[in-house]
């Protein structure tokens, strides 16, 4: 590590501990969060349903760790599928990408599959916790070492706590599980409206449980420490050994 590097790390480290910053993070987030915030951006022609500093976060994460797939749950509109699948392209080789989602319809599957960078990506539609299609997603990683994998569909509890004992098979040490919307935990409960999650049923509780069951992986704080603005905190986790 260089002096850069290394000065860096000092001033994220203060910076992630200091209690008026992350007050004012959270006040931005709950001020933006009723206007959809994380809705208003795409990526390279997609809506991509994500915070930008999680793209950077995501695409420090595929440069370090040179992933050959990339599995994803929760296609929505394909914008994440297409970043993926463009990092991909960007550092070379054969990786492929591949979403799953319990309805994708019609016209997102059509334009995820007429864009540039469509050869690098497979869909699957069903749920993700359904066993046959874990089957098909772990045939595709067969052989394949470096895995990353994001979780992003249904947000309950039980679903990711789901999601998190399947999918983390996958990912061998070295490589990253992100979980999405972790962020829920945090918000006021009235931000999730009728969805059945909020405040204490929602991705972090599920990786709170995960990791007390599992000593594979750990949260990357550095990565929160440094964004301050994700949907993930604390959902960044870095498995530790095989
Ligand atoms: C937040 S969106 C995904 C956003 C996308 N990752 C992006 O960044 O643009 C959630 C998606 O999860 C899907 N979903 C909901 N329940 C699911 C399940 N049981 N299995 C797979 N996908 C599911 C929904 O259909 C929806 O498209």
């Amino acid at each position: 590590m260089d002096d850069f590097d290394e000065r860096n790390r000092e001033f994220v480290a203060r910076m992630g501990g200091d209690e008026a910053v992350r007050r004012a993070t959270r006040e931005w987030f709950e001020a933006t969060y009723r206007y959809e915030y994380s809705y208003h951006f795409t990526w390279l022609g997609r809506p991509v349903i994500q915070y930008p500093q999680d793209v950077l976060a995501v695409q420090e994460i595929v440069w370090r760790t040179r992933p050959e797939l990339i599995v994803e749950t929760g296609i929505a509109r394909g914008g994440s599928l297409i970043l993926s699948a463009s990092l991909l392209e960007l550092i070379g080789g054969d990786g492929r990408v591949v979403g799953i989602d319990i309805d994708i319809r019609e016209h997102n599957r059509v334009e995820i599959e007429r864009h540039p960078l469509a050869k690098r990506i497979e869909m699957i539609q069903g749920s993700s916790v359904d066993e046959g299609v874990f089957r098909r997603v772990a045939r595709l990683a067969e052989g394949r070492r470096r895995v990353l994998v994001m979780l992003d569909s249904n947000h309950t509890h039980e679903h990711v706590r789901r999601e998190l004992d399947l999918y983390s098979r996958l990912v061998g040490a070295g490589g990253y599980l992100i979980v999405f919307d972790t962020v829920v935990e945090e918000m006021p409960a009235e931000f999730s409206g009728a969805r059945p999650w909020g405040p204490g049923d929602n991705p972090l509780t599920a990786v709170r449980e995960f990791l007390r069951e599992n000593d594979r992986f750990e949260v990357d704080r550095e990565i929160d420490d440094k964004l301050l603005i994700t949907a993930a905190p604390g959902g960044y986790l870095r498995c530790v050994r095989d």
